[in-house]
Formats: structure tokens, sequence, C-alpha cells
């Protein structure tokens, strides 16, 4: 039997990140899981094989006080899923400065930070996953719109780019995943695909890129996307 595999799933609350935990349990995984406050999900989720944490990605002192309390363990996935949409239907120029700023140390800073503090968790061959988004893509945005969370998630993906640049010759590999068009609180009720359907094709993605190194770009059914 294959050897038990753990992830560390940050931004675990609702939504995604809640789904990608259900799914990762489901499939065998030891899944710690991270929220902001208390989950009713995640505590729905109780089993043995799960362990729940609490940590805000944009406080530093939180992740290094969970960086320490969770000890010696190490992760085959550490997939960063946090994120948020402030006023993501505002053209820039209506988007007070302080909440433009808070957007992109959500989005882009605070992941990068969460990663290079964790880093020496990663199990030989393991895999860094950051939940990007399509509209991240400079060269696929071809409607406008989403103006601010747009360039968190493009600095996201650039800031991703150089980390895994600096650190290449550490063994990890490091995945930007763009989940779909999902129906969550972010998503809304017409987006494409549900929970279900996006989590399983993200958790076969993952699954099947642990072990390889460099830095990807990928959605959820694996197909590359444009920078
Ligand atoms: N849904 C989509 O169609 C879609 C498409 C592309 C990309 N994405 C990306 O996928 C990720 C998850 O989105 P979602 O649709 O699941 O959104 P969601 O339902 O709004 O959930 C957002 C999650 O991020 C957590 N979070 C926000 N700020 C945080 C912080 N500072 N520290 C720790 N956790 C924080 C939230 O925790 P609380 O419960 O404490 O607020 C919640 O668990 C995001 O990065 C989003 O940009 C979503």
């Amino acid at each position: 039997m294959a050897a038990e595999k753990n992830a560390l799933i940050v931004g675990a609350s609702r939504g995604l990140g809640l789904g990608l935990v259900e799914t990762f349990l489901q499939r065998g995984w030891r899944v710690t899981a991270t929220q902001r406050s208390d989950s009713p999900g995640l505590k729905a989720l109780a089993s043995p094989a799960l362990t729940v944490e609490t940590a805000d990605i944009d406080d530093d002192a939180a992740v290094s006080a969970l960086h320490d309390r969770l000890g010696g363990q190490r992760y085959d996935l550490i997939f960063v899923v946090a994120g948020v949409a402030t006023q993501a239907h505002d053209p820039l120029h209506a988007v007070p400065r302080d909440v433009a700023a808070q957007v992109y140390l959500t989005n882009a800073v605070s992941p990068i930070r969460l990663a290079e503090a964790f880093r020496d968790r990663l199990a030989a061959d393991g895999l860094i996953a950051v939940m990007s988004s399509i509209l991240g893509s400079v060269g696929l945005n071809e409607s406008g719109g989403w103006e601010n969370y747009r360039a968190s998630k493009a600095a996201l993906n650039t800031l991703a780019r150089s980390f895994e640049i600096r650190h290449r010759d550490e063994g990890f590999g490091v995945a930007l995943i763009h989940p779909g068009w999902v129906r969550t609180e972010m998503g809304g009720p017409d987006a494409d695909i549900d929970v279900a359907t996006s989590v399983a094709g993200m958790a076969d993605v993952i699954e099947g890129h642990l072990g390889q190194k460099g830095c990807v770009y990928l959605d959820y059914t694996g197909a590359t996307l444009a920078w």
C-alpha cells in the first residue's frame, strides 16, 4: 500500500478550501486545515485524519506561530487557497487605495510569504500549490473587468515564479491552480461548475503532479494556461 500522504490546506473554512479538505480525506490523505475563525464546515468533517488550526495569512505572527505549532510535520502538499475579491466588480479608480492594497496583500503577498515560511516543512518531492485564477493571466485578458482582483492574481503568478526560481535547488515544485469558475460565495450562483467538480479535478491534477519540479499554471482539468 502507498504511504499515507499529508496535506496542509490554508484557507479551508468554506468554499474551495473546505471542498479540498473533504476530497483529500476521502482519498486517504491526512489533512491539516486552517480557518480564521470557527468553521462549521470543518467541524462537520471531524476525523482522526483531520487536524484543524487557526491562522490569518495576513498576520505574520500567526503564520509563524502556526509553523511552530505544527512542529516536525512534513507535508507532501501545501495548498494556499485563501483569497478575497473585495470590490471586484468596481473599476480600479473606484476602489479605495487601502482596499486595493489589501486585496494585493491577501491574494499575492501573503500566500508567497506563507510558502516561504513553510517550505522547510515540505516532504521530499513536495508540492506548493497556490490558488490563482484564469483572471490572473495577462495574455488571456480579452474581456476586462475584475480589475484589481485580476491584478492581484497576476502579481501572485509573478511572485510564485520568482519564489520557485529562488528555491529551485531545494527539490520542490510550485503549481498555480485555476479552479474553474465555481459556485462558491466568491464565484456566485451563476458560475459554471460546482465545488465537487472543481475539487475532484484539482485533486487529480495535484496527485498527478507530485514529484514534478518547476512552476506551472494549470486549471482544474490539468490544462496549461497562458501567462
Ligand atoms: N470561486 C471561483 O470561481 C474562483 C475562481 C478562481 C479562483 N478562485 C480562488 O479560489 C480561492 C477560494 O475561493 P472560494 O471561491 O472558495 O472563495 P470563498 O468561498 O469566498 O472562500 C474564501 C476563503 O478564503 C479564506 N480567507 C480569506 N482571507 C483570508 C485570510 N486573510 N487568511 C486566511 N483565510 C482567508 C476565507 O476564510 P473566512 O471564512 O475566514 O472568510 C475562506 O475560507 C480564492 O483564492 C479565490 O480567489 C475562486
